[in-house]
């Protein structure tokens, strides 16, 4: 069963990388290059073509901004399979954005870091590995220095999002209560998403109205991160994307070290990662919850809900022990009956929960896999198992799907189909 699961999960990543040096999640549905995808599908590549692998990293970090930005959707290519495309993002509009690729004017979590230390964990020829990452290290750098300076704004070591697709949990219930803070337009426009999957598992169009609304007031102040953070109607303290940022801090100070001769750096990267895990424990725990959470900046309060995110600083070694007990067992209480598969991405007991719906409750493996090895490092070997073998399952019974719904009742893969990260994480999980 594995060595036929890890050929099928082979073929899908052969299947989806293209010409260009890069992989795209799927066909259709999204046709570019995605960053945090990009990052989850480099791993799994490193198992069986170290060159693609590299080159995954190689063609994302060059579209790099000239501020060290790293947009969240590269446009290589041309596709009229997706909406909104390079028209409507318009990153020229930044006078620091790339001139040569086309891109979004948002970002993703900061995958690259840590992206980098598992490609190194898998490679065999580790000196060759050392030699790649050597040659894009600096540039994930620039990029943790590009939050620290733009989108931190009280010097406080948490950076925020200013677009629900930055935190790419992308329709979260967590978000609700900031959409009706606004009202805007009925923009016309047409959707691609929809053509591609069924309408119940994707966001409304009213929340696609959101969404674009908030590009549109960030292109009229051409991306600039200070008008962006003044007038945002979102603007949020992400848990997962934070987490993501403090483990790829972790991962470069540890492979500076290793290549050696980059002591500011280090020491830079020590200082943010102390003042970030400070302010994380202090602004993101929610006692009554026992879980982490998301700070609403723009209306200065907690969003006071459980999502999968809430658990993703286990992967970063940010909770104490006491704290990391509490979380685990919010976990198995409110996402763990054993009606269920582990991790459904929204609280399963909230009237918000939606088993079939994108990031309201079916279950992704690239949480899934995080939560994996936060879960290991922390001792809850049992749980880590669970979280393992449920991902495997879901994926032999129904295929490489983007999510899967998480009643074991009523089971089924959603959204996108042949998904690259679904099979590059199943792919390590399956070897370790
Ligand atoms: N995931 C988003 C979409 O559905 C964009 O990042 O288009």
């Amino acid at each position: 069963m594995k060595e036929k699961l890890i050929k099928q999960a082979v073929q899908v990543l052969s299947n989806n990388f293209q010409k260009e040096g890069f992989t795209i999640p799927c066909k259709g549905l999204y046709p570019f290059q995605w960053k945090w995808d990009s990052g989850f599908i480099a791993i799994g590549l490193s198992y069986f073509n170290i060159s693609n692998a590299k080159k995954e990293i190689e063609t994302l970090l060059n579209a790099q901004w000239e501020n060290g930005f790293i947009p969240h959707i590269v446009f290589h290519n041309e596709s009229d399979t997706y909406f909104p495309g390079p028209d409507f993002h318009q990153s020229n509009l930044h006078f620091l954005s790339s001139k040569e690729y086309k891109s979004t004017g948002m970002t993703q979590p900061p995958v690259t870091g840590f992206v980098l230390q598992e490609m190194l964990r898998i490679a065999s020829d580790k000196e060759g590995m050392l030699q790649f990452i050597e040659t894009q290290i600096d540039k994930v750098y620039r990029n943790h220095q590009y939050f620290y300076k733009n989108r931190d704004i009280y010097n406080e070591g948490l950076v925020y999002i200013y677009h629900n697709w930055e935190s790419g949990t992308d329709n979260s219930p967590i978000w609700d209560d900031i959409w009706e803070t606004m009202n805007p337009p009925e923009y016309d426009f047409e959707r691609r998403d929809t053509t591609h999957v069924d309408a119940s598992q994707r966001p409304s169009k009213r929340e696609y109205d959101y969404y674009l609304h908030i590009i549109e007031i960030a292109k009229e102040h051409n991306y600039d991160d200070t008008k962006i953070a003044e007038l945002s109607p979102f603007l949020v303290q992400d848990p997962l994307f934070n987490a993501m940022l403090i483990k790829s801090n972790s991962a470069l100070i540890g492979l500076y070290t290793k290549l050696g001769e980059n002591e500011e750096k280090i020491s830079q990267l020590k200082k943010w990662q102390e003042k970030s895990i400070k302010a994380f424990n202090e602004k993101l725990y929610n006692e009554n919850l026992g879980a982490y959470v998301h700070y609403d900046l723009r209306n200065g309060k907690q969003i006071e809900f459980v999502s999968s995110s809430s658990f993703s600083p286990l992967f970063s070694g940010i909770p104490d022990e006491k704290k990391a007990k509490e979380i685990v067992n919010t976990m198995l209480t409110k996402f763990g009956g054993e009606d269920k598969y582990l991790c459904a991405s929204f609280d399963p007991t909230s009237s918000r929960f939606n088993p079939k719906k994108y990031w309201r409750g079916p279950v992704w493996i690239n949480l899934n896999w995080m939560l994996y090895y936060g879960l290991k490092d922390y001792g809850f070997i049992d749980v880590a198992q669970r979280v393992k073998e449920d991902s495997i399952e879901l994926i032999k019974n129904d295929g490489f799907y983007e999510y899967f719904d998480s009643r074991k009742s009523n089971n089924g893969g959603y959204g996108g189909s042949d998904f690259s990260w679904s099979a590059a994480l199943i792919i390590d999980l399956l070897h370790i």
